[in-house]
């Protein structure tokens, strides 16, 4: 709870940038100024700003005409965890807790609360920042879905809407060549893309990383729709897609990221199992970041503007230490300690994967030896 008038306010976005981070921007700052009186501080690179001093007094002309705009005004980073901050000393990174650093910055700026934008990652680090006695209020973002204790978060349903598109422009191609077409999506622990986009685009197979795949069951998915007259076949796969008993596929690793493991290639991997096992030409793709970038979707505009707007008002009605979430259609305070739990995944027995197994969508695992049937993996 907030003890004292607030008169400034601090606004950071951090982790993955995603369409709609301007949104929550223009809302936090013009509901801020316009209703409240605040003054508005944005820090420059997620918390990297925070951390050394990069900021700027935001007013309603630096936040006019940004809705529209994808990316993040402020800039961000994925790799300026306070608390795991990589310092290079003698050719070696260490990490270091810097987060006194940051939280010395905010008073001697005189910031009240800080907003923090982001992710899992950011909405943890919010967490533990408001253990520490400073005031914050989290707003969720990620194309992924997947942050606890909300149902939706901007920058999904964009990613949605480019995904779909790359399924409705590969199944065209894949059905004149009697091929079978991967498209690769984003979604590290959490498949809500590949489950949306996968039935959004009419897709025959669906791979989440919540529900480990057997190739030979896809296979004979596939071979099944060849008899029937199908001859060509549209995977929709989450990058972190692994197979039963099996890893996740991993691109690269990044230096100096709290969180260095970046996946891609999964695709590959199970298009040239495919191609072995049904003798059908395959080809994939990975989207990628083109799912980030851009345009917000209206529906992202919206919902980042309502997401900034709230999070002024919780801060103008004392509640701090928590982010703010959407339940079935309302806006919810939501203890930053709950969000700060680990991911959201889909649950399997979300009624969005009934339905698609009703229709004939292969899972690249029969429902009865998912484990909510009880038998392990
Ligand atoms: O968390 C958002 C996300 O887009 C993931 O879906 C993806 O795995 C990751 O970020 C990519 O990170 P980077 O932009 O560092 O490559």
């Amino acid at each position: 709870m907030l003890k004292h008038k607030v008169r400034r306010i601090g606004v950071l976005t951090s982790g993955g940038d995603c369409p709609g981070l301007n949104a929550v921007i223009r809302a936090v700052t013009k509901k801020a100024i316009f209703e409240y009186g605040y003054e508005v501080v944005g820090f420059k690179d997620g918390f990297e700003g925070l951390l050394f001093n990069r900021h700027r007094k935001l007013s309603e002309n630096d936040v006019s005409g940004i809705l529209t705009l994808g990316g993040t005004i402020l800039g961000t980073t994925n790799r300026a965890n306070p608390y795991k901050y990589p310092v290079e000393s003698k050719s070696k990174v260490e990490y270091k807790d810097l987060s006194q650093q940051a939280i010395n910055n905010l008073r001697k700026l005189k910031i009240d609360c800080l907003i923090c934008v982001g992710g899992d990652g950011t909405l943890s680090t919010a967490h533990r920042l408001s253990c520490q006695g400073v005031a914050v209020v989290g707003v969720p973002k990620t194309v992924d879905n997947d942050v606890k204790g909300t149902d939706v978060t901007f920058g999904f349903d964009t990613a949605v809407h480019i995904a779909t598109e790359g399924v409705d422009r590969l199944h065209t191609t894949a059905e004149s060549h009697h091929r079978i077409m991967i498209l690769e999506v984003m979604g590290r622990t959490a498949g809500w893309i590949a489950l949306y986009t996968g039935v959004a685009g009419g897709g025959d197979v669906i791979l989440l990383p919540e529900i480990p795949y057997d190739v030979s069951e896809i296979a004979q998915h596939i071979k099944t729709r060849k008899r029937k007259g199908k001859h060509f076949t549209i995977l929709v796969v989450s990058e972190g897609a692994k197979p039963i008993g099996g890893k996740v596929t991993v691109q690269r690793l990044v230096k100096d990221g709290s969180e260095p493991i970046r996946l891609g290639g999964v695709s590959f991997v199970i298009g040239q199992e495919l191609e072995k096992l049904t003798g059908i030409e395959t080809r994939n793709v990975v989207l990628g970041h083109l799912q980030r970038g851009g345009s917000p979707s209206p529906f992202d505009r919206i919902l980042g503007t309502q997401l900034g707007s709230k999070a002024v008002d919780f801060i103008a009605q004392g509640h701090t230490g928590c982010m703010v979430g959407v339940r079935d259609d309302h806006f919810v305070k939501v203890p930053l300690s709950k969000v700060a739990q680990g991911s959201r995944l889909v649950p399997l027995d979300h009624s969005l994967i009934q339905d698609a197994r009703a229709l004939g969508i292969c899972f690249g695992r029969q429902a009865r030896h998912s484990p909510l049937f009880g038998d392990g993996q």
